[in-house]
This record gives structure tokens, sequence and C-alpha cells, in this order.
């Protein structure tokens, strides 16, 4: 059984992109379940002031991330980037220096938006970002969802659902990348050396 982490780059209560990583268990492969990360709104601003003594909110999200096999992270696109509750999370799981939880972690990235691009710049933005935490970025077809209002429902059991075909299919078939990515460990195989280099920077 793999355990994914969804996080959502979307704090509001009606949200397109919360909406949509609520669809994706129906979308799974057998084996996978995801559960979609409350608690982002919670995080206070980051600061190295903190560090010494994280909140809660932090160490909760942190330990999220480190007990998932593998992330999904859905981002809305607010002025050409990603929304600044998002990047307040990645950087507090980035933290402290040479014990990120991010490394090495099987990481499903997409964008949606209402409008016609899908939010396609928060998703070259969040992608870059990702590398740079040293994530496994599972590969596929680059998912920004455009016009996603009109592509999620409810089915009879008030679950969310994908209504278009297409983007139902090209979700199932990440979700099968990951799974494989979790399967065959193929994020995690240089984390221990990874971890050992960025420990030793620290110092
Ligand atoms: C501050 C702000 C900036 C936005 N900038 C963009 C943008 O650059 N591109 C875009 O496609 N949508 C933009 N939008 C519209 C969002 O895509 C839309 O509000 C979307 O529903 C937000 O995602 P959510 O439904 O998951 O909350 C912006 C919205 C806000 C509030």
């Amino acid at each position: 059984m793999s355990r994914i982490l969804a996080i959502s780059g979307s704090i509001r209560a009606e949200s397109f992109n919360t909406a949509l990583l609520q669809a994706f268990p129906t979308l799974a492969p057998e084996g996978m379940s995801i559960e979609v990360f409350k608690g982002i709104d919670e995080l206070p601003h980051f600061n190295q002031d903190l560090e010494g003594d994280v909140p809660e909110s932090v160490e909760r999200l942190r330990q999220a991330i480190r007990e998932a096999d593998g992330v999904i992270i859905s981002t809305p696109e607010y002025n050409r980037s990603i929304p600044g509750v998002l990047k307040n999370a990645l950087d507090w799981a980035s933290r402290p220096y040479g014990q990120s939880s991010w490394v090495g972690k099987p990481v499903v990235a997409l964008s949606a938006s209402p409008g016609a691009q899908g939010g396609i710049r928060a998703l070259e933005e969040l992608t870059g970002q990702l590398r740079n935490l040293a994530v496994y970025l599972v590969q596929g077809p680059e998912i920004a969802i455009p016009e996603v209002h009109s592509r999620l429902g409810v089915d009879a059991e008030a679950q969310r659902v994908l209504t278009d075909p297409a983007t139902a299919g090209m979700v199932k078939f990440t979700l099968q990348a990951l799974q494989t990515a979790v399967e065959k460990n193929t994020g995690v195989q240089h984390v221990q050396a990874l971890r050992d280099w960025t420990q030793s920077l620290a110092g």
C-alpha cells in the first residue's frame, strides 16, 4: 500500500485545486491511498528566527511529508507564480538546513486554473523550485488543467469526480507513474547520500 500526501496550493474553501485533488482517489491505481493535507493555512510566515523552536503546525507538515511515500501538489496561478501560502509550505519543509523533508521524495506537480492556460506559468515556477529541493519529479505529460471549473463534478455518493475523460485519463496515467516510482524506490535511492552531503555542508 502506498500512502500519498496531496497538497493544494489554495486555502480557499471552494478551491478548484483542492476539489481536483479530492477527485484523485477515484483515479488512483490499486494499492494507493491519497490524503489531502489540511493545515498549510496554519503555518506562520517563514522566519529563520522561529527555526529553533518550530510551531506544531510546521512539525505536522514536515512529518506528513516525511511519512508519505509520495506527494502530489496542485497549484493555482497567482500573478504568474504560485500562491504565497504554497511557497511558505515549501520553505518550511525544506528546513532545517541539511534536514529537508523533500529530498528524494517522489512528487507529482500540476496546476489548474479557470483560465485558458491552466496556470502553466505557476507550474513551471513550482517544478523549478521542486528541482532545487531535490525531490524526484515524476515524469509524465505536463498537467496544467485549463477551465478546471468545467471539468469537475460530484457523483451519486457526493464524491468529487473529474468529468472530462481526457483529463481523467492523464491524471490516471500520472498516478500510475507515481505508484511505479514508489514501488521501484526510484525517488529515494540517493536520499541518504544527499542527506549526508547536505548535512556536511551544514557543518
Ligand atoms: C491574486 C490572484 C492572482 C491571480 N492570477 C492568475 C494568473 O496569473 N493566472 C491565472 O490563470 N489565474 C489567476 N488567478 C485566478 C485563479 O486562477 C482563480 O482564482 C482560481 O480559482 C484559484 O485557484 P483555486 O480555485 O484553487 O482557489 C488569480 C487569482 C488571484 C486571487
